[in-house]
């Protein structure tokens, strides 16, 4: 019988399967269901790029700094022509910036003062189960609860986000996202850009009404995007910059939108770290692909500029139509006593012929000729909080391979997240890794029709942990597994 999934399909979710993503530029060329939205009449790089701000602790002791946060709605100015309700950390749009310092605990004292349950996960924390965010170990709407963070971890960017069941989607696209970092001296050591000119780039896709609301809709499960590129919760900023270096932490928030960040002056970026922290040694990239929950920490070098000059951060993940998304201004000279050694860290390898054991992990699922089209799983399962798809002993090390398994001639890009321990990538489709993927990882891209082999050892907490899609609307509708640490 001809009825075709691709009839059934909208024309947004035909380009998404076909492989055009939820770019931007694919999204803004599509009609109907959707009308005149606060993008069309907002002009790009008029307002000023801010950093999140940054959550002093409420109070410390001996062995903790002690954070508060409340979970709330509030109205804001996202764009200059409207009011958004948002549900934000502490009423903060991405939430605010939480900076630790590593092997001293933190604890989040997180109160949910919305009407839906939440959960928090520390994205890249190697955590205490009961404080991992596990999607079931809710915050019910009015309740408390308390996240303990050993920050046992080296110096990295990580980021905590809502992990509720069944609306994670939601909840971060409402806003209930911010950035982690963890340093130490090390890190401190090298005199890599810092204070004022260490900057954070969230990057997210969101799509504003005209009226101001968020558009979320999430019921074709295909993944939500946006035609507003937003920066720390500001559409396409405008940066102003000195002539001197810059450290950039980018983090990938968007519930399902990839980036590929370069230079518009085709200078390339030069990556010193990525998810679990700094690399060996620095990387030049000519660009960073990242997909969902993928981190870039990168030096970018404005000294050769005259002052007046731009110069803007490109989004080329459709190669066809790069987007800027910041425009970086020199506005003045300044003197520059950072550094960028050449040796940034020791990776300790882990050794492949010592894994205790080889697991695949088919990201895959079927095609519906109802509505909704397609239902996510892996290995062909979908996940249920109360059976593990593995059992792994702490201490040892595992090689995991992840295959993305075409739905019949279509495909989709899969990042895939592990909680607890961070990985080494192996291989890419039985060749190298990609630059930007050396040193430690914790969510890797899985491309349509692509295999990635990485080794992880698991280690530091015992007990249920996760690993899932970081397309959130395919976490959502059960893209993820439970695996446990004995
Ligand atoms: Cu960033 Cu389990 O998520
Ligand atoms: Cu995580
Ligand atoms: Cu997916």
């Amino acid at each position: 019988m001809q009825h075709t999934f691709a009839r059934s399909l909208s024309r947004r979710q035909w380009l998404v399967l076909a492989g055009a993503g939820t770019s931007a530029a694919a999204m803004a060329g599509v009609p109907g269901s959707r009308g005149r939205t606060q993008k069309d009449a907002y002009r790009r790089f008029s307002e000023p790029f801010r950093a999140p701000p940054v959550l002093q602790p409420t109070t410390a002791d001996g062995d903790a700094d002690y954070f508060d946060l409340v979970e709330e709605a509030r109205d804001i100015q996202v764009m200059p022509g409207a009011l958004t309700r948002i549900w934000g950390y502490n009423g903060s749009f991405p939430g605010p910036t939480i900076s630790v310092t590593r092997n001293r605990r933190a604890v989040l004292r997180v109160h949910n003062a919305l009407t839906a349950h939440t959960a928090v996960h520390l994205h890249g924390g190697n955590t205490d189960p009961a404080s991992d965010g596990f999607p079931t170990d809710m915050i019910v709407a009015g309740a408390q609860r308390e996240y303990v963070y050993a920050n046992r971890s080296r110096a990295a960017t990580l980021w905590y986000h809502d992990h509720a069941m069944d609306h994670t989607g939601r909840n971060v696209y409402m806003g209930l996202a911010g950035l982690y970092l963890i340093r130490d001296e090390e890190e401190a050591a090298l005199r890599l850009p810092a204070g004022q000119n260490e900057l954070p780039m969230i990057l997210q896709q969101r799509r504003i009404t005209q009226a101001g609301e968020l558009a979320y809709q999430d019921g074709d499960r295909i993944g939500v995007g946006g035609d507003i590129t937003l920066v720390n919760g500001v559409p396409w900023p405008l940066l102003e910059v000195a002539a001197r270096k810059y450290r950039l932490r980018i983090l990938n928030a968007s519930n399902s939108t990839s980036y590929t960040v370069r230079l518009s002056s085709g200078e390339p970026l030069l990556l010193v770290g990525n998810d679990g922290g700094l690399l060996a040694a620095p990387v030049e990239c000519a660009q960073v692909p990242l997909a969902m929950g993928e981190r870039a920490d990168v030096i970018v070098d404005f000294s050769a500029l005259p002052v007046g000059s731009t110069v803007d951060l490109v989004n080329a993940a459709n190669a066809d139509e790069p987007e800027s998304i910041v425009r970086c201004i020199v506005v003045r000279r300044e003197r520059d006593d950072s550094s960028v050694p050449s040796r940034l860290s020791t990776i300790d390898v882990l050794a492949p012929q010592h894994a205790a054991r080889t697991r695949v992990f088919a990201f895959g699922g079927k095609l519906s000729r109802a509505f909704p089209p397609v239902s996510w799983a892996i290995n062909g399962e979908t996940f249920d909080p109360d059976r593990p798809i593995a059992t792994v002993r702490s201490g040892e090390s595992e090689i995991w391979t992840f295959e993305n398994h075409r739905i019949g001639p279509l495909g989709m890009l899969h990042p895939v997240h592990v909680h607890l321990s961070p990985f080494q990538v192996l291989r890419r489709n039985d060749g190298p890794p990609l630059p930007h993927e050396g040193g430690w990882k914790d969510t890797v891209a899985l491309g349509k029709g692509e295999r990635v082999d990485v080794i992880v050892r698991f280690d530091g907490f015992r007990g249920r942990y996760l690993m899932h899609c970081h397309n959130l609307e395919h976490e959502d509708h059960a893209m993820m597994a439970r695996f446990d640490v004995l």
